[in-house]
This record gives C-alpha cells, sequence and structure tokens, in this order.
C-alpha cells in the first residue's frame, strides 16, 4: 500500500503543497481532483522523489519511495507516467516498450513482459515497427501505458491520461486502468474529467491550493454538494 504523510513543497520561497496525506490500498485505483494548478502534479513528482519535499515522506509497501532515483522506483515496482508521456520520438513501438524493462532486473524477462504488454493492448503488436512520433495522440498515450507495464508494476501514477483525448478514447484507457485493478495493480491517478474519473475510482481527494481538502469514496464524492457544484458543473 501507498502511505503519504504530511508533505510539504515549495517552489523557491512559493509553497505549493501544505501538510499532504494521503493512502491507497493494494488494488485500489484512488482519484486526485484539482482545478489546474490546485498542486496534482507537483504532489506526484514530490511522492516519486522527482522534486524534493520539505518535510513529509511517501512509503510503498513499507519502504521510503520519495528519495528514489527513477531506476530504483521501477525496481520496486512503481511506474509513473507523467503528463505528456514523454516516449522516445525515434524509436518504434517495440523499441520504447523495450525501453520500460530496461532495470537490469527485468531486462531478462522483456520478451516475456512484451507478450503480456501486447496481449493487453494488441493494437500495439500490430504496428511495432511504426515510429512512436507517427502515432496519434491516443495511440501514444497506450504506447506510454504499455511501457510502464513492461516492468510488472505494482503501483502506477498517472497525470492526465485522458488529457487532449477523444471521448471515445477516454473510455478506451479508463478501461485499461479498470483492468489493472482486476490485477491487483493500485492506481493513483491526476485527473480533470472529474465525473467520470469518479465513476471509475474507488475513492478520490481533492486538491485545492496545495492542501487536501476532501476526502472519501467515490459515491460520496458524487453526492457531495460541494463536489457536485464545483467540480461536476451540477
Ligand atoms: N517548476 C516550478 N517552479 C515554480 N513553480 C511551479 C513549478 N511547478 C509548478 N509550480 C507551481 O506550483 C503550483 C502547482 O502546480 P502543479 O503543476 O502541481 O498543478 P496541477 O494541479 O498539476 O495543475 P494542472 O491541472 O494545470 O496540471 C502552481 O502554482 C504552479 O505554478
Ligand atoms: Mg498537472
Amino acid at each position: 500500500m501507498l502511505k503519504v504523510k504530511g508533505l510539504n513543497v515549495a517552489y523557491g520561497g512559493v509553497q505549493a503543497l501544505w501538510d499532504v496525506s494521503i493512502e491507497a490500498g493494494e488494488g485500489e485505483i484512488v482519484a486526485l481532483l484539482g482545478a489546474n494548478g490546485a498542486g496534482k502534479t507537483t504532489l506526484l513528482n514530490a511522492i516519486t522523489g522527482v522534486i524534493p519535499a520539505l518535510s513529509g515522506e511517501a512509503e510503498f509497501e513499507g519502504r521510503r519511495i520519495d528519495g528514489m532515483k527513477s531506476a530504483e522506483l521501477t525496481e520496486w515496482g512503481i511506474a509513473y507516467l507523467p503528463e505528456g508521456g514523454r516516449l522516445f520520438p525515434d524509436m518504434t513501438i517495440r523499441e520504447n516498450l523495450e525501453m520500460g524493462a530496461f532495470p537490469r532486473r527485468m531486462w531478462r524477462e522483456r520478451a516475456k513482459r512484451l507478450r503480456d504488454v501486447y496481449a493487453m493492448f494488441p493494437k500495439l503488436r500490430e504496428r511495432e515497427k511504426q515510429l512512436a512520433r507517427t502515432m496519434s495522440g491516443g495511440e501514444q498515450q497506450m504506447l506510454a501505458m504499455g511501457r510502464g507495464m513492461m516492468s510488472n508494476p505494482r503501483l502506477c501514477l498517472f497525470d492526465e491520461l485522458s488529457y487532449g483525448l477523444a471521448p471515445i478514447m477516454v473510455d478506451e484507457v479508463f478501461g485499461i486502468v479498470r483492468s489493472l485493478r482486476e490485477r491487483g495493480i493500485t492506481v493513483l491517478m491526476v485527473e480533470q474529467n472529474a465525473y467520470q474519473t469518479l465513476e471509475l475510482a474507488d475513492r478520490a481527494y481533492v486538491l485545492e491550493n496545495g492542501r487536501v481538502t476532501l476526502g472519501g469514496t467515490s459515491a460520496e464524492l458524487l453526492g457531495d454538494d460541494y463536489v457536485r457544484k464545483s467540480y461536476l458543473g451540477l
């Protein structure tokens, strides 16, 4: 399970996160909702040690992860997909996927992992020789998810998977997130699209100006007057 306790983060002198504590249980989909600039990306970056925290900590399965390097995170079973995916544009689909199994312990298993990922994303197999930069935005998002799955993670952190995707692709991507839960993988996902996200997630937190202001089951948040007015436009 993922436990984040009392994270404080500042950029220069400006504090961006205030005492943020959240949790995600094994096989749970937990969503982070919040307006632009609320601190969602900052929180994922602090959890994964991309940016240092002033204080607080994040642990997964009993080990501190906030200070880990990205290869260590991968080896510890964590896949972080930052906003926009960050593929290797001039590599093929297959080469991009293989890069997802780069840490030494996984490299030996890459053929097996590739079969598993192609079973999850059959379209990637059909086009394995295509260059990443020639894929559509939706296909690139699928490839980024597939690359994350190459390391056989137990925790996935997703920043705005649905950003810029047409509704039918959002359904497809969210369907894949649902299938991760069925495999017992824990998911922490940042999303703008509050309604669809609450339909998918088990629980959610609302971040406002760097603070967690609300948290609960998706059903509770879907029924909350403030959430309905401020985030669901109802
Ligand atoms: N590298 C940085 N340097 C200075 N300030 C930053 C930096 N990154 C983020 N911030 C500030 O921290 C705050 C939180 O930003 P963050 O990117 O975490 O928000 P977000 O919730 O992910 O927003 P969005 O929905 O637009 O992606 C914002 O006020 C932002 O301007
Ligand atoms: Mg963001």
